[in-house]
C-alpha cells in the first residue's frame, strides 16, 4: 500500500504508527495532529529507528496538513481525550464525538476511498460517529475493540496455564466497555477447549479481569493504556494491506445479524482489503444472546446521546 494515515500522535496513534511502520505496511506512514510539532516529533522519532529496526516504511508527521494524507489506502483514527480515572469510556462522547466528526471529514476529503479505523473512546459509538461523517458503506467503517480485548483476555489465560500467549484462540463479542461478552466456549488452546485446562473460578475471574481490562490501566498510569490499543488497530491495518481475510473480532455496523439492527459492536468478521467483507454468525446459546442483547442496548443508548447532540 502506498499511504496509511493514522490521525492523533498522542499514545496510541504514535504506537500504532510505530507497529505500521516496523511491520513495513506501507511506502508511507503519515500522522496527524492538532498540536503543533508534536506528530512532526513522533515520527522523525520513529523514523531514526528505521536503521535499528530495519524497516523502510517513511514516516512522515503534519499539524492539521490534510493534504499530507492524500490518497491513503487506510485511515486510523486515534484522536480525542483518553480516559482519567473514574471516568468511563461514555463521559468522553460530549468531547470526543466532535473531534471524531471533524477529522473524518477532512481525511475523506483527501482519501475517498480509504477504509478508516476507529480507536477513539467511547468507542462503538465513535465509529458510529466516523460512519455518519464519512458517508460510506459500513463495510469500510469499523472500529478496533475486539482484538484488544481478546488480546487482554488470551494474555491473561496464558499467564494462568504459563503458555504461549500465541496459542490461545480466543473471540471476544459486544461494545468496548462493561457489557463485552467473553465466550469461554469459543476459547482453546491448540484446539484444546481452554474448559478443559482451567477451573471455572478461574476463568470467570479472568473474564471479570478482562471486562474491566482497559479501566485497570487507567487506574495504573492515570491515563488509558497505549502499547496494546496501538497494536491491535496496526493488526487490523495488516490484515487489510495484505488482504488476509483474517476473522476476527471487529466493531462493526449489523444489520439483522444475531438478531440486531442499526448498532455498531463487537463481532466476527472476515477482514481483508475491501473492509468487512463477512459477518460471521455463530452459534450462541441462551445465556450468551442474553449478554449481547444487554451489550446492545448499552451501545444503543450511547448512540442516542450521540443522536441528541444533532451533530449529523
Ligand atoms: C482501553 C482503551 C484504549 O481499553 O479503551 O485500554
Amino acid at each position: 500500500m502506498d499511504k496509511i494515515t493514522v490521525i492523533g500522535a498522542g499514545n496510541v496513534g504514535a504506537t500504532c504508527a510505530n507497529v505500521i511502520a516496523q511491520k513495513d505496511l506501507a511506502k508511507e506512514v503519515v500522522i496527524v495532529d492538532i498540536k503543533e510539532g508534536i506528530a512532526e516529533g513522533k515520527a522523525l522519532d520513529i523514523w531514526q529507528t528505521a536503521p535499528i529496526m530495519h524497516f523502510n516504511t517513511r514516516v512522515k508527521g503534519v499539524t492539521n496538513d490534510y493534504l499530507a494524507t492524500k490518497g491513503s489506502g487506510v485511515i486510523v483514527i486515534t484522536s480525542g481525550l483518553p480516559r482519567k480515572p473514574g471516568m468511563s469510556r461514555d463521559d468522553l462522547i460530549k468531547t470526543n464525538a466532535g473531534i471524531v466528526k471533524e477529522v473524518t471529514e477532512k481525511a475523506i476529503k483527501y482519501s475517498p476511498d480509504a477504509i478508516i479505523i476507529v480507536v477513539s473512546n467511547p468507542l462503538d459509538v465513535m465509529t458510529y460517529a466516523a460512519f455518519l461523517a464519512s458517508n460510506k458503506p459500513s463495510q469500510k467503517v469499523f472500529g478496533m475493540a475486539g482484538t484488544l480485548d481478546t488480546g487482554r483476555y488470551r494474555a491473561f489465560i496464558a499467564n494462568a496455564l504459563e503458555v504461549l500467549p500465541n496459542d490461545i484462540h480466543a473471540l471476544l463479542m459486544g461494545g468496548h466497555g462493561d457489557t463485552m461478552v467473553p465466550l469461554p466456549r469459543y476459547t482453546s488452546v491448540n484446539g484444546i477447549p481452554v474448559t478443559q485446562l482451567l477451573g471455572q473460578d478461574e476463568l470467570d475471574k479472568i473474564v471479570e479481569r478482562t471486562k474491566k481490562g482497559g479501566g485497570e490501566l487507567v487506574n495504573l498510569m492515570g491515563t488509558s493504556a497505549w502499547y496494546a490499543p496501538g497494536a491491535a488497530a496496526a493488526q487490523m491495518v495488516e490484515a487489510i494491506v495484505d488482504d488476509q481475510k483474517r476473522i476476527i473480532p471487529v466493531c462493526a455496523k449489523l444489520n439483522g445479524e444475531y438478531g440486531l439492527k442499526d448498532v455498531y459492536l463487537g463481532v466476527p468478521v472476515k477482514l481483508g482489503k475491501n473492509g468487512i467483507e463477512e459477518i460471521i454468525e455463530i452459534d450462541l446459546n441462551k445465556e450468551e444472546k442474553k449478554l449481547l442483547t444487554t451489550s446492545s442496548d448499552s451501545v444503543k443508548s450511547v448512540m442516542k446521546v450521540l443522536d441528541d447532540m444533532k451533530l449529523f
